[in-house]
């Protein structure tokens, strides 16, 4: 299946290594330092996407003279969507004028919408942008493996940051679980594990499950190509212990004011003084009041007592220092390859016969 990738996007290095479209987060700087250094960057649409024509423009600038062996007549880069509130208007318009080398779907209001999506994204773009689906389930796999037939499945486990099934597995069961089921039904589609992964011990993981590559969101808050406020990022550094000091939540869509998450998604973030305040009786209209006054505090507004949204995943705890993206890639890649390679070493020293084993 790694091949299948390589041959779409050639300028990937081995192990396949994604920057997550994370929304206002993974603009254009990001997104271009990632494919720059042989990851593959996804710019964030998020669901307004009014300025979406003027960030891939920004990233064609950035890509002009990089050296990079993307396939002809598209940017070695892709874009994000949430599509349940995206307008495919406005989504076409932008892709066609900036043909991307991939596009990724993410939260439709019915898993049955991606299909028109997909069918106008190959069509405005002569197939030359492959389609991306990101689910959360064996269920939203199939399902959409059977309809709207993605060039690649992203998996994504609950240990992921942001927004994501608010019922889900994560990706050390997801992940087999869909590669035995796609394979059950002679579907052939390469998969990436996202969820949790912020280092290269849980990136070798990932691939030992089934995944071709590994999609990071959590990592890349703090890279220095992020568009990410100072306060936010510090936050990242700060936090261990993320399946103790993240939750799950739809309180944050709450207090920001974002309607229309279709109710089956929430959103993994720090728990902070909304949260626990929420916890403990506050009601929404007060809430989102302090939040709004916290908002005028700029840096001071996130940390242990603030009330900024801190979206991240388990992983946190594993993030613990700013990094050019170019170090983050070939640091995981390198880790992950190292990790691989010490397990087998392990093994074999225990005069293990591989050669038994077969499946
Ligand atoms: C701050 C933040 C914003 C995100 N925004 C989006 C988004 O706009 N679209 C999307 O498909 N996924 C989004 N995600 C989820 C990522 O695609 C990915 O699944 C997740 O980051 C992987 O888990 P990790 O954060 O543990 O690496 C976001 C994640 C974070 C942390």
């Amino acid at each position: 299946m790694e091949s299948i990738l390589h041959s779409h996007y050639p300028w990937l290095s081995a192990p396949i290594l994604i920057v997550a479209p994370m929304m206002k987060i993974t603009m254009a700087p990001l997104a271009v330092a990632g494919s720059k250094a042989g990851g593959f960057g996804f710019l964030a649409g998020g669901f307004d996407l009014t300025s979406l024509a003027d960030d891939l423009a920004e990233a064609a600038r950035l890509l002009q003279d990089a050296d990079i062996s993307a396939p002809e007549g598209v940017l070695p880069i892709g874009v994000g969507f949430q599509n349940w509130g995206s307008d495919v208007r406005l989504a076409m318009a932008a892709l066609e004028k900036h043909p991307p080398a991939a596009v990724w779907f993410f939260a439709p209001k019915r898993l049955a919408d991606l299909l028109p999506w997909a069918r106008e994204v190959r069509a405005v773009t002569g197939g030359r942008t492959k389609v991306w689906v990101q689910v959360g389930s064996v269920g939203q796999a199939l399902e959409v493996a059977k309809t709207t037939r993605p060039d690649v499945l992203v998996l994504q486990g609950t240990d992921a940051g942001g927004h994501g099934l608010a019922h889900s597995a994560s990706v050390i069961s997801l992940v087999p679980e869909v590669v035995d089921a796609l394979a059950g039904e002679r579907i052939r589609i390469p998969v990436i594990a996202a969820g949790g992964i912020c280092e290269g011990r849980a990136a070798a993981a990932a691939l030992t499950l089934g995944a071709s590559g590994v999609a990071l969101g959590t990592r890349f808050l703090a890279c220095q190509e992020a568009t990410i406020a100072k306060g936010y990022q510090n936050e990242v550094v700060r936090v261990h212990d993320g399946g103790i000091t993240t939750v799950r939540s739809n309180l944050y869509d709450v207090l920001r004011g974002i309607m229309g998450w279709p109710k089956v998604y929430d959103g993994r973030g720090v728990a902070n003084r909304s949260y626990l305040d929420a916890q403990a009786g506050m009601s929404e209209e007060e809430n989102k009041k302090r939040y709004e006054e916290e908002m005028q505090k700029g840096d001071e507004g996130w940390g242990a007592e603030g009330r900024m949204t801190t979206y991240a995943g388990t992983g946190v705890g594993l993030v613990r220092d700013v990094k050019p993206a170019e170090e983050i890639i070939k640091e995981i890649s390198n880790d992950a390859m190292l990790a691989l390679t010490k397990t087998v070493a392990r093994y074999s020293e225990k005069h293990v016969a591989f050669g038994k084993f077969s499946r």
